[in-house]
């Protein structure tokens, strides 16, 4: 039975959302349907196609009692809406269906699992939330919250866990029919953890282990995990509240974290090894991943941060939207993201200049535009190493997105600060890359009308950033202080 609270979500999204006009979104990137959007939700194949929910709230430009949004895909580019999947419409989740994840069952149907939400007065007489896990089960297009809810409460989680910071279940199912969820938590030190649980019928759940913790080292509350192996190695995904920066390589607040080790689901569990963010630019959050029926590991995330999403044109009707799905691999230890391939199959008018010179700034026949994927290869020339080489795009007399190389420094920055946004707020990220063998820096950078996207040395780091530049700013040009060599390869992406 739909409840009222999901059939009026449904209405307003159709009444609302067909009055956005294309041009007024991104051509290929997710966006709401209509309203707020925040976390990739149920990323996952079901039925053989791409399925898509995120955290949505469809009455205002801001967060709000969380709904589900749906869409899928074919290839992962084009999107078809779907209606509303969930509302925060019952009494363990009234105030939000937060983030989860999606399983194809073996019956054909689809599970969802998701945090539900109810407020409730602490001791101190404060309103505090209960966050829960409970599951639905649909075709894909209607879901029905199971009577049960829910399936996973206070009296499940291990000593010193929080009953209020509890969220986020990221459910897979194994071979041998297990079901497995990752679901992020705080221990007893206030900062986050993340644990493990098992059932073998996605219905009655038990818990297992702690996975990893952060001890206070990495941010406080640890939300949205994955774990999944990968290349041999085992990956632990989650974004930590109230991050310290460390370096170049964590910035403070919302941050990213991939957490490459070994699984030995019987002995020692997860060791971690490595450690890294995984997008280095200003505008990521909260990814989820699937394994495609191809073996490829794909990862989404909301392309924003929390501690940005003030910084917004006055008044929009699609807020938030989601990263160019990426594809995960490990080399040398560290996490590679690479966008999906499927994005070549709109890539047309290829435009290609070998060898240019570079020495103060150069404008090239044919190279512009907003929605474009574009790669440039830099080189040292003769004996004027260039000390810096800047790539400037969504560039107009007002407005240019600039992405800056310094060879001596070892960083690459993305800045972003005349990008029409009108606030003085940090626009700039700086994060540390290497040249490759041959001394070369090959960045991959795909625009689309609202966000910038660049893919450092085939995907050794990424970094993404919104941008609200007019449409008119396409002009791309590139500069260096010194001389260096750059080879271009551009395509205009198109959509038809
Ligand atoms: C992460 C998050 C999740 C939560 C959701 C609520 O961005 O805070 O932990 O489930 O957003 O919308």
């Amino acid at each position: 039975m739909r409840s009222e609270t999901l059939q009026k979500a449904r209405d307003f999204e159709n009444q609302y959302g067909p009055h956005i006009p294309d041009e007024e979104r991104p051509a290929f990137h997710v966006t709401p349907t209509i309203g707020w959007m925040n976390d990739p939700n149920g990323f996952s194949f079901y039925n053989g196609e791409c399925h898509l929910f995120y955290q949505y709230h469809p009455y205002s430009d801001e967060w709000g009692p969380m709904h589900w949004g749906h869409l899928k895909s074919k290839d992962f580019i084009r999107w078809e809406r779907l209606p509303a999947a969930l509302a925060p419409d019952t009494d363990y989740d009234g105030s939000g269906c937060f983030s989860g994840g999606a399983v194809e069952l073996p019956d054909g149907r689809q599970l969802l699992m998701y945090t539900g939400v109810r407020r409730e007065r602490n001791a101190d007489g404060f309103f505090q939330d209960v966050q829960t896990q409970c599951i639905a089960v649909g075709d894909g297009l209607d879901y029905e919250k199971y009577e049960g809810n829910p399936v996973l409460d206070a009296k499940d989680l291990p000593e010193g866990g929080s009953a209020v910071d509890f969220r986020d279940p990221k459910i897979w199912r194994e071979e041998d029919g297990t079901y497995y969820a990752v679901i992020g938590n705080r221990a007893s030190d206030s900062s986050g953890m993340i644990l493990l649980y098992r059932s073998g019928d996605a219905v009655n759940w038990e818990f297992v282990r702690v996975l990893d913790a952060s001890g206070n080292q990495y941010g406080k509350m640890w939300e949205c995990p994955d774990f999944f192996p990968l290349d041999g190695s085992q990956v632990l995904l989650t974004s930590p509240q109230e991050m310290v920066t460390v370096g170049l390589e964590f910035h403070a607040g919302h941050g990213t974290l991939c957490l490459i080790g070994d699984y030995d689901p019987q002995g020692k569990g997860f060791v971690r090894k490595q450690v890294q963010a995984i997008d280095y630019g200003l505008d990521f959050y909260a990814p989820q991943t699937l394994l495609a029926p191809d073996g490829r590991r794909i990862m989404i995330g909301w392309m924003q941060n929390w501690n940005t999403i003030g910084a917004k044109p006055d008044y929009c009707r699609w807020f938030g939207q989601m990263s160019v799905p990426r594809e995960l691999s490990i080399r040398d230890g560290r996490l590679f993201q690479m966008p999906v391939r499927e994005l070549e199959k709109y890539r047309r008018q290829r435009i290609a200049h070998r060898n240019i010179l570079v020495c103060g700034e150069v404008n090239l026949p044919g190279i512009c535009g907003r929605l474009v994927d574009m790669t440039v290869t830099i080189r040292p020339a003769g004996h004027d190493f260039y000390r810096w080489f800047r790539i400037h795009v969504a560039k107009d007399g007002e407005h240019d997105t600039i992405i800056r190389y310094r060879p001596d420094q070892g960083t690459l920055k993305l800045d972003r600060t005349r990008s029409g946004l009108p606030y003085d707020i940090v626009h700039t990220r700086s994060f540390l890359v290497r040249p490759l063998a041959n001394g070369e820096l090959k960045l991959r950078i795909i625009l689309d009308r609202f966000s910038v996207e660049v893919f450092v040395n085939d995907g050794e780091e990424a970094a993404s950033a919104v941008i609200y530049t007019r449409k008119e700013a396409e002009a791309i040009s590139f500069e260096a202080g010194g001389t260096a060599l750059m080879d271009v390869e551009k395509y205009e992406l198109v959509f038809e």
